[in-house]
């Protein structure tokens, strides 16, 4: 099991910790197994509940561990803000846990490089898609890339006894039943039960979300510079703080539950459960004001530009010199996002209700029912377009429809013929 690794002179490898069940048995392995002398655990915060991260200092502290834990907080929510000028959601789903992964992949590959590590490792398994977002951005470096969890073929019930065997400090209890992927932009729950597609979750699951339709009607107004949320209710906040307000009063509402069959990398189809209050407010938000400032050329295209930015957030490829080019595209049309929306909450939705901007594709005399004529074009102007408008679909259907007469006309004449 040494050939993956590099074993020079007092070899240290960095780890990506979380003080869990795979990340905990991971580091004896380490040592054990791919005969690295010191393990380092870092820990990057993207806004993870705060007993994670006391999870993860006592895990580390119970191990010997040394414990980095590096701030990512703003980067992190610096991409989720380009996700919403990109209207991005991966067959529903606001791609959380896939924007977070470079993001960390890219803050322990710094420290392992400041640290003089020669390996670079995580916990995840072989069947999920984090292993290729961590190592997409990790093979850029000259680190060797372990994945023990994935390479020794571990099961969670392995990893169970090797930790009782081994008394590693694991509680298994943090988690409960399910498995767990917090972040500023969504919390995921997958695992045992909900595995089942069929299985309706109990509302346990949800700690982002109220049961929605509890709570009174409201509404807020969010307004966004050149696609840029920066302010709600006219008060402007950072990014983070920003994300934050938002999950906690959509979330107050019930908003952004997302239960749904997920097509992973590998082409597994999985169960998912998100919590996204925040990013469905904006999300919503973002696409309303753009229904307004875009032209409708620009916004057909933008669909499909939306959809590949998605697909290589999704795949952590965010990096791709492909995202680059779209980013292009999407920062000019966002140069004109510029405005405000109002956002009611209700029934569990973030819907927008209301929206203004300088920008504005919209002339009030054009589309009004009570001005004859604009810009010296009047409503009888539109005789001509409506006489062509449908033109060759009638004229297309009158061909074959005669075709098929005339066809008719000569099967008849041929049988009478014959009878003579
Ligand atoms: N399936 C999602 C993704 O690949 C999220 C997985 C989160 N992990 C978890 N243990 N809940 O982006």
């Amino acid at each position: 099991m040494t050939d993956q690794s590099d074993t020079t002179d007092q070899s240290k490898v960095a780890l990506a910790f979380s003080g869990g069940l795979d990340t905990t048995v991971c580091v004896p392995l380490l040592e054990e197994e791919y005969d690295y002398d010191e393990v380092i655990g870092v820990t990057v915060d993207v806004g993870q509940p705060a007993e994670e991260f006391d999870e993860a200092e006592e895990t580390a502290e119970a191990l010997g561990l040394d414990h980095y834990v590096v701030d990512a907080k703003d980067a992190f929510a610096d991409q989720c803000l380009d996700a919403v000028k990109a209207n991005a959601t991966y067959q529903g789903y606001p791609l959380g846990t896939a924007l977070a992964r470079p993001v960390i992949a890219e803050a322990i590959l710094e420290v392992a490089e400041d640290e003089g590590c020669t390996g670079i490792a995580h916990g995840c398994t072989g069947k999920g898609n984090d292993q290729l977002r961590f190592e997409a951005v990790w093979r850029d470096s000259d680190l060797a890339v372990i994945a023990p969890v994935r390479e020794l073929g571990l099961t969670r019930e392995w990893e169970m006894e090797y930790a009782a065997e081994k008394d590693l400090p694991v509680e298994g209890g943090n988690e409960g039943d399910w498995s767990i992927d917090t972040n500023l932009w969504s919390r995921s729950v997958e695992g045992d039960d909900l595995e089942d597609p069929g299985y309706v979750p109990p509302e346990d699951i949800y700690e982002w979300t109220e049961t929605p339709g509890q709570k009174e009607i409201e509404t807020i107004e969010i307004t966004f510079e050149e696609g840029k949320p920066v302010a709600i209710d006219g008060e402007e906040m950072p990014s983070v703080q920003l994300i934050e307000y938002l999950n906690d009063l959509a979330g107050s509402h019930g908003v952004g539950r997302t239960d749904m069959m997920e097509d992973r990398m590998l082409g597994l189809k999985v169960r998912e459960n998100y919590e996204h209050p925040a990013a469905t407010t904006l999300l919503n938000a973002h696409e309303a004001l753009e229904g307004l400032v875009l032209t409708e050329e620009e916004r057909a295209f933008k669909k499909q530009v939306d959809q590949q930015w998605a697909e290589k957030a999704y795949e952590g490829l965010i990096s791709a010199p492909l995202v680059d080019a779209l980013d292009g595209f999407v920062d000019t049309t966002q140069k004109k996002v510029t405005g405000t929306v109002t956002v009611k909450f209700e029934g569990g939705q973030a819907r927008p209700v209301g929206r203004e901007s300088d920008y504005a594709v919209y002339s009030e005399s054009a589309a009004s029912f009570n001005t004859e004529s604009v810009d010296g074009i009047a409503q009888s102007d539109a005789t001509g377009v409506a006489k062509y408008h449908g033109f060759q679909s009638r004229l297309a259907n009158k061909v074959a429809a005669d075709a098929e007469a005339k066809k008719a006309e000569l099967l008849t004449d041929g049988s009478g013929e014959s009878e003579e």
